[in-house]
């Protein structure tokens, strides 16, 4: 069976760092003999706004439907900032999250050891990081109805949101993240806010049931303000976190920090039956887009992890994120993870370094 991968390089850098992980399929491919196929040509974003004025046509959705798996960039730029609402580059991730389903978003933090120096927090604080985080992706605040903006009768203008789970929503996520803690170190901290919101507090009573289901596993509950205080405070305290759709789009980016750079950081989107969107928690960084500054490597690890959750291929993935740890090694650094005495390259040579280094495992 030949695994279709939809490539989407988006906006900004989106475009520069995909040419490296392409070079990865390929040498998969190749030889690793790996039966994928990759498709590619299709927008989505600014890039789709600009050519159809809308960040998530039709055709890229039904190529996503069609796909085994998403493997995308990033979206966004100021071209494109004072658009409305609906048809801004970010409708185009959030559209294909919620019409594919993608509710589980996995975030790993790790921190690479040949890294510890890149990290604005002490050294013993990071040491040894690996955290994994569960962001419930396709409902919370993000998607919840009503939502809009309205008048009241006196003409001021008013703005709402809502927050809401249904039980089913927060059971599914959970398992996910019980499922993966067992394969973990069996720690799930499931962060809320239980002790001023009802819809968190559902959210809890959920996890506590769920968890019967995990005995082996073990379950603590958190406070998402005290959640974010921890993350820095001790953030070797946590295993698996799971929460909320927004908390864990701000946790997420702090956490993220922990590792020294947001440019190491892969991502997964899976729904119900493993098919997945892999992208870099990174954004679209228009600043530096088109001059090789960029860090390949998140989009680099997100194939790795293609390669775990959608393809189950564990061996393969570790091919992939060895071959990073070894032009790690080798003092190879893009701008955003330099520090001194190391030899700065661009985002293509890295690239091709972890290339090289990929093809010396075959
Ligand atoms: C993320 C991003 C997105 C989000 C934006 C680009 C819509 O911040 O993936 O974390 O808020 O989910
Ligand atoms: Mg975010």
């Amino acid at each position: 069976m030949t695994f279709k991968i939809l490539v989407l390089p988006g906006d900004g850098i989106g475009v520069e760092i995909m040419a490296e992980a392409t070079k990865v399929l390929d040498v998969l491919r190749r030889d690793f003999g790996l039966d994928l196929e990759t498709i590619e040509g299709y927008l989505v974003g600014g890039a789709a706004i600009d050519a159809f004025g809308n960040p998530l046509p039709e055709e890229t959705l039904l190529a996503a439907r069609a796909a085994d798996a998403v493997l995308l960039g990033a979206v966004g730029g100021p071209k494109w900032e004072g658009l409305a609402y609906e048809v801004r580059p970010e409708r185009g991730l959030l559209g294909l999250r919620a019409e594919l389903g993608l509710f589980a978003n996995l975030r790993p933090a790790v921190l690479y050891p040949q890294l510890s120096d890149a990290s604005t927090l002490r050294k013993e604080v990071v040491a040894g990081l690996d955290l994994m985080i569960i962001r419930e992706l396709t409902g919370g605040l993000y998607f919840g109805q009503p939502r809009g903006r309205r008048t009241l009768a006196n003409g001021e203008q008013q703005a709402f949101n809502t927050l809401v789970y249904s039980e089913s929503e927060i059971e599914r996520i959970g398992r996910v993240a019980f499922e993966i803690a067992r394969k973990r170190k069996k720690k799930v901290c499931s962060v809320d806010k239980a002790n001023v919101l009802e819809c968190t507090e559902l959210w809890r009573e959920v996890m506590i049931r769920v968890h019967q289901d995990y005995p082996d596993v073990a379950l603590s509950h958190m406070y998402v303000d005290n959640a974010a205080m921890q993350l820095v405070r001790w953030p070797l305290q946590f295993d698996v976190m799971v929460t909320e759709n927004m908390f864990g789009d701000i946790l997420s980016d702090a956490a993220a920090m922990l590792t020294g750079s947001i440019g190491m950081l892969p991502s997964a989107s899976l729904d119900a039956h493993g098919k997945g969107m892999y992208e870099p928690i990174h954004g679209s960084a228009p600043d530096i887009a088109g001059k090789g500054l960029a860090n390949p490597i998140a989009t680099i690890l997100s194939v790795a992890m293609m390669l775990r959750y959608t393809l189950n291929m564990p061996a393969m993935a570790e091919h992939v994120e060895k071959s990073v740890e070894s032009v790690l090694d080798a003092d190879l650094r893009t701008r955003d993870i330099y520090t001194e005495n190391h030899r700065q390259v661009s985002t293509g040579e890295m690239g091709d370094a972890i290339v090289t280094a990929l093809r010396s495992r075959k």
